[in-house]
Parts: structure tokens; C-alpha cells; sequence
């Protein structure tokens, strides 16, 4: 695996593969890697011929309350993970390549509505951070496809509508929620889980396939939320947020829809878990 941390480089390998007319994909990632990003890059796979990642964690898009400092890193595995999945060539800027003014008064790219609701809400600023990263990536990397996973469907939902907005020609494929044993979806942030937290941790996807049952009959999806609120809160999980959305607008559902996305966020002592379950009625 080619590994490099300057612009320069990395285009003139992308420039390379595209004179050879090689498909290339994209995986961005800020690094710390389990099996659900390893599964993005295999997804990569079956889509093009060569295969990018990129590992940055990117300030923009931590509020000033969240400790990117303590972001875990784990560059040497995740070099070795990598390597065992064939990616192709790694890509690991500094911040000073990636926003040498800095990043406050930096050009960014706003998603507008989407980007407001959920963990928009509860993390303002956090899309903006994110749609101008993956922007400003797919800018220097210049891929024909780029993976994302379902795991952060609402980030998912920003990109899909970014590369629409700005007709930016990059085919986005998204890769299914990779779980732990206990159902629990993979995260960098499970690390922060104490042993008793992994315990109870379950419980966010548990409701959420509850509720994904009672959907089929019940209409009255205000109550239902409600509902699994509490029933994530009894064992001691704080509901950040429970919602039954349209699947590609994300608003609230109504009554009709078909194509639905259930979205949950609960903090775990320190963690702030997502996850999400995808139902077509
Ligand atoms: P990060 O949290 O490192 O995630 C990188 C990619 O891995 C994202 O597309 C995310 O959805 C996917 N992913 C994480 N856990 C997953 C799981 N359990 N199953 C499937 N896919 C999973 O998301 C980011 O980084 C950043 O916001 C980024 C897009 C890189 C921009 O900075």
C-alpha cells in the first residue's frame, strides 16, 4: 500500500492510474478502523479498480465542546488493517495541508435543512464541517465512486444531497451498518464505553427493531417514539433523540410514507451512540 501525506503525490498517483484508465474509489475516514470501515473499503472494491483512503480528523466538524484531542488514533493499525484489505493507497494529511489559513474563515459548503435536524441540532456546525471536508477530498482525490456507511445515515443523506446540488460527479455508494455481536453498531466511539455501559449500550438497536415492528401496525408514530424513548432511558441510556423520518428527505414521517429511516441517538455515560433502521412499508 502506498502511503502518502502531500497533495502533490496523491494526485500524481490518481493522475497515473487514470492515464491506464483505472476506475478509482474512495473511502474518507478519520482513522481509528474497525470492521465497519474495513467493510467500505471492500465495498470500494467491487466498484472500481483502485481503492483510496483517506485518514484525517477533521476539526471542522468537532463542536468546541468535543474533545477532538482525545479522537483515538491508532495510525500503525490501521495501517496493517488496510494493508489486509488491499486498499491501495492511504492518504493522511496534516491540518496544515488540508486548511493552511486555518478553518474558521475558510470556504465551506452548507447543506441547508437536512444539516440542521438530529445531530445537526444537537451538533451545530457539524455538517457544514463535514460536507466541506468530503468536498475539499473529493477535490483532491478526484474519484469515480466513494464509499459511506449507513451507520451515519444522516451524513450519508448531506453528502448524497451535496453531490446532487453541485452536479459533482462522483457516484456515492452506501455500505450497510456493521455490528457487534451484541447488535451493537460498530463505532470509534465504543471505545469510550466502560465494560457496564457495553452491557446496556444494545438497548439504542434492540428499540429500534422494536419500533420497527410496531410501525407496521401502529399509525401513531409521535406516541411510538415516546415510547421508545423510555424504554431506552429505563436502563439508564439518555434519548438524545428518537424520530421515524422519511428515507430521503429525512422530515418527520406521515402517516403514508413508504420508505422510511428510523433515527436514534442516546448517550452512554461519556459515548453518544447513533444508529438507524431502514424499513420500506
Ligand atoms: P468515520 O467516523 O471515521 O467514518 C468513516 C466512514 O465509516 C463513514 O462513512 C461511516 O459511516 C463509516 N462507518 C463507521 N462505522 C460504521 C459501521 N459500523 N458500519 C458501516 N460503516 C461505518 O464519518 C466520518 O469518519 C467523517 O465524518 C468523514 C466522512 C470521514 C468526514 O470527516
Amino acid at each position: 500500500m502506498n502511503i502518502v501525506d502531500e497533495i502533490q503525490a496523491l494526485r500524481q498517483q490518481v493522475k497515473l492510474w487514470r492515464m491506464q484508465n483505472l476506475k478509482v474509489a474512495f473511502v474518507p475516514t478519520m482513522g481509528n478502523l474497525h470492521n465497519g470501515h474495513l467493510a467500505l473499503v471492500e465495498a470500494a472494491h467491487q466498484h472500481a479498480d483502485k481503492v483510496i483512503v483517506s485518514i484525517f480528523v477533521n476539526p471542522m466538524q468537532f463542536g468546541l465542546s468535543e474533545d477532538i484531542d482525545n479522537y483515538p488514533k491508532t495510525l500503525e493499525q490501521d495501517k496493517k488493517r488496510l494493508s489486509q484489505v488491499n486498499a491501495d493507497l492511504l492518504f493522511i494529511p496534516t491540518s496544515k495541508i488540508i486548511y493552511p489559513k486555518g478553518y474558521t474563515d475558510n470556504t465551506f459548503v452548507d447543506v441547508p435543512n437536512i444539516s440542521n435536524k438530529y445531530c445537526g441540532k444537537s451538533r451545530p456546525g457539524h455538517f457544514r464541517g463535514v460536507a466541506t471536508i468530503v468536498c475539499k477530498l473529493f477535490n483532491l482525490v478526484q474519484p469515480d465512486v466513494a464509499c459511506f456507511g449507513s451507520k451515519d445515515y444522516q451524513q450519508l443523506q448531506v453528502i448524497r444531497t451535496m453531490v446532487e446540488d453541485l452536479s459533482m460527479p462522483v457516484k456515492i455508494i452506501p455500505v450497510e451498518i456493521i455490528r457487534e455481536e451484541s447488535g451493537l453498531a460498530m463505532s470509534s466511539r465504543n471505545g469510550y464505553l466502560t465494560p457496564k455501559e457495553r452491557l446496556v449500550a444494545p438497548v439504542l438497536y434492540q428499540t429500534l427493531q422494536w419500533l420497527a415492528e410496531q410501525i407496521k401496525t401502529e399509525k401513531d408514530f409521535y406516541r411510538l417514539c415516546q415510547q421508545a424513548s423510555n424504554k431506552i432511558n429505563q436502563v439508564g441510556l439518555t434519548t438524545d433523540y428518537i424520530n421515524i423520518c422519511h428515507a430521503y428527505t429525512l422530515i418527520k414521517a406521515k402517516r403514508n410514507d413508504k420508505d422510511l429511516v428510523i433515527l436514534a441517538s442516546a448517550f452512554c455515560g461519556k459515548a453518544r451512540l447513533i444508529d438507524n433502521i431502514q424499513i420500506t412499508l
